[in-house]
């Protein structure tokens, strides 16, 4: 009796990792020792039963045409651009949702990516869903007014629109993009220039917008996945990353306002950390946030990859509040603020770090801006830093946000030296000549917009809640 139950547990667990498999492909490291190899140039036409599982859902032109409605009729809060092409040449399209499109504003940024799989389709429909209806609903809606008002919204529905075209997981050359990306455990992929065009577009999206979270959608699975992916040994355990009390909370955030992620038998709570559940390598989710400083989610929101079409309103309604409440808790949670010199009043791009956790979040290079994701309920020992100056901490209780402003002095064993800060890049004496005028208007923009800490000055930190 105990045999055979252990036989059927072994089988239910076998047949559940196969289904994953399917998502989290246990070919990994191999799958792309297969890629560019010519067998995949006669594959031939997708098969009737994929042609009519993929009836309802938009075509690549559909969507294309969807984005594009999008950006005419909303284009009061909206603006679409595309960051590369996909190796056919098909256009990355992205809406950016926002009071102040394509305007860098002391705001965070949050990014979706939909479709990195060609063969799970259901993010990239349910994306055009979640920018109309912030559109439609940005003015009485508080969350959508909270969402346009206060953040940047990047939206990109497809990643893979290759692989969609071909109904398969990997993109044209047959790469999984989900294991394209530099890893931090082996050396993989760290020739950028041989990356696939689709993960190379991402990585200079990311280095080019400073995004503080995000979340990539994918079908096969109903679970928020968080970091660590990877473990440095290849074996299946919990591997959790500096941030992981955080990751959980924001896992959490999308699987508790889900219709039922939560609910879940196989995955408690309806998270699961990454390497204990599958550990995978190259995945753009470890990538993002070593390499990228964004802290990024991996969503499994549907069970089956190509569910009928007609389902998608109900799996929208299912998913709504969850992308929603994700997207606004960077509002909503942690330590923000902005750092300035003592001196000038200058926005010092320096970086922030929290006694206790081993990462590094940097402030914006034009505001000096900062976004701090932590778990609510707490107190933290927040650091600012920043070459040239001296370092200041304050401790925060955070209800579910705090702000702290940072105004840091000039670290006297440089005094009479320029901070390094200002003269990166060359510094010849014409630079110099301008600098005082360069440092007069920061110091008028920094007056007129952020009177507290202007004010405060020879105060050494400005803290206050309003949770
Ligand atoms: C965008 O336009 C709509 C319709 O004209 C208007 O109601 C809304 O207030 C505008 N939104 C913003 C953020 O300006
Ligand atoms: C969630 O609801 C859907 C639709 O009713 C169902 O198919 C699925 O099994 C449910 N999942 C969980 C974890 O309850
Ligand atoms: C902090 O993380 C870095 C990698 O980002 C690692 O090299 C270093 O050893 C870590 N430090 C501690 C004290 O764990
Ligand atoms: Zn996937």
């Amino acid at each position: 009796m105990k045999l055979i139950f252990s036989l059927l547990v072994l089988y239910l667990n076998f047949s559940s990792v196969l289904t994953r498999g399917a998502e989290r492909s246990l070919f990994s490291t191999s799958f792309s020792d297969f890629s560019g190899s010519t067998r995949h140039l006669f594959e031939g036409n997708p098969s009737e039963t994929s042609f009519d599982k993929a009836k309802g859902y938009m075509t690549n032109a559909e969507l294309e045409k969807a984005v594009k409605e999008f950006g005419r009729r909303c284009s009061n809060i909206s603006r679409i651009y595309s960051i590369g092409k996909s190796v056919s040449g098909f256009p990355l399209w992205v809406i950016e949702i926002s009071d102040k499109p394509g305007v860098e504003e002391p705001e965070p940024a949050f990014k979706f990516i939909g479709n990195v799989h060609g063969d799970e389709p259901v993010g990239r429909e349910l994306l055009i869903l979640l920018a109309n209806w912030i559109c439609d609903n940005h003015v009485k809606d508080s969350l959508a007014r909270l969402i346009v008002e206060n953040m940047h919204l990047h939206i990109l529905p497809s990643m893979n629109p290759d692989g969609y075209a071909l109904k398969r997981r990997g993109n044209a050359n047959n790469i999984d993009l989900n294991r394209d990306f530099p890893d931090q455990f082996f050396p993989m992929n760290n020739d950028e220039e041989a990356c696939q065009p689709e993960t190379r577009a991402i990585m200079s999206w990311v280095r080019q917008i400073h995004f503080t979270a995000s979340a990539s959608l994918h079908g096969g699975a109903l679970v928020a996945n968080y970091p660590w992916d990877g473990t440095q040994d290849k074996r299946r355990y919990y591997y959790g990353c500096p941030d992981d009390e955080a990751f959980q909370f924001l896992a959490s955030v999308y699987s508790r306002s889900h219709y039922n992620m939560s609910l879940s038998t196989e995955f408690q709570g309806g998270i699961i950390n990454g390497a204990s559940w599958y550990p995978i390598y190259g995945g753009m989710q470890d990538w993002n946030y070593v390499y990228g400083g964004c802290f990024e989610l991996t969503l499994e929101i549907s069970d089956d990859k190509w569910p009928s079409a007609e389902e998608l309103p109900t799996i929208w309604e299912y998913n709504k509040m969850s992308m929603l409440n994700l997207v606004a808790s960077l509002v909503k949670t942690g330590v923000r603020g902005r750092i300035f010199s003592s001196d000038s009043g200058r926005p010092l791009p320096g970086s922030i770090t929290i006694k206790g956790i081993n990462y590094t979040v940097n402030a914006g290079r034009a505001f000096a801006d900062y976004y701090r994701l932590l778990t609510p309920g707490k107190r933290y020992e927040v650091m600012a830093s920043m070459p040239g100056y001296k370092p200041k901490s304050t401790s925060i209780w955070l209800e579910e946000t705090a702000t702290a402003d940072f105004i840091l002095d000039p670290d006297s064993k440089l005094e009479g030296s320029t901070p390094r800060s200002i003269c990166d890049c060359s510094c010849d004496s014409k630079a110099k000549l301008v600098l005082p005028e360069f440092l007069l208007g920061f110091h008028m923009e920094a007056t007129l917009s952020s009177t507290t800490v202007v004010v405060d000055m020879t105060a050494p930190v400005v803290a206050q809640n309003w949770g």
